[in-house]
């Protein structure tokens, strides 16, 4: 690899082992506190925040740096419900003959049915697409790149007090035509953001612990 004369300077400080220690574990617990919520506040959320949290997700890799996402921020009241109706007519059909019986098996701890109020109750949905060419041509590890974008949106939605739930109404062509989206783009995911609902409660699920996640040799 070869350094470029107009490549710029990366502004680095150096943490002392404490230091990153102590960073490391603080990150780890912030991040140990998100949770999936499905039950929202309608209280809304400055849109500014959620432009930040955007921004934050838009900084994540790349497949040769080809950013590879697009993020629609919808609070308008008709669209939300116009993409309720549409994604509870797919979850209906996946419910009573698209999903086999191991799926919806899988699924009944989280209490989840083809019923989506949360996509309008929360203040805000974020349409997240995937283009699989742009300006520049064929993009690379598109599927990769979105999914990191995306992980790190979430991240920032935490970090800033919110909550979210991911849904994957599938098929989900219907956001695309919702939301005229162009050709060279496929709806990814959706989140619903915002609030949660006074007390709400969450399924009690327990995370892998370290040692069946990550091998060191
Ligand atoms: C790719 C993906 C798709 C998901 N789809 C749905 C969904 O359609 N509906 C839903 O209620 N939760 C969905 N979830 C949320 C998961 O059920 C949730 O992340 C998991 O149960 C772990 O809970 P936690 O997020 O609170 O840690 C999805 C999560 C991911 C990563």
């Amino acid at each position: 690899m070869a350094e470029q004369d107009d490549w710029i300077l990366y502004p680095h400080t150096r943490l002392d082992n404490a230091t990153m220690e102590e960073r490391a574990q603080s990150f780890h617990r912030e991040l140990d506190g998100r949770r999936t919520v499905r039950r929202f506040s309608p209280d809304p959320v400055p849109q500014s925040v959620i432009e930040a949290c955007v921004a934050a997700g838009s900084t994540a890799p790349s497949g040769a740096h080809r950013q590879p996402w697009h993020f629609v921020a919808v609070q308008d009241p008709h669209t939300k419900t116009e993409i309720r109706h549409a994604a509870e007519a797919e979850e209906r059909r996946n419910y009573e003959t698209r999903f086999p019986d191991a799926w919806k098996e899988a699924l009944e701890p989280f209490g989840t049915d083809a019923d989506k109020p949360y996509l309008e109750v929360a203040p805000w949905l974020i349409a997240i697409f995937a283009q699989n060419s742009g300006a520049e041509g064929k993009n690379y590890y598109v599927t990769e790149s979105v999914g990191l974008a995306t992980g790190m949106l979430i991240a920032a939605l935490h970090r800033a007090g919110l909550v979210c739930v991911t849904h994957t109404p599938s098929p989900m062509k219907f956001l695309k035509d919702i939301l005229e989206r162009p050709s060279g783009e496929r709806a990814y995911l959706l989140l619903a953001v915002g609030h949660p609902a006074p007390g709400v409660k969450v399924p009690d699920i327990q995370r892998k612990a370290l040692a069946d996640v990550l091998t060191v040799k």
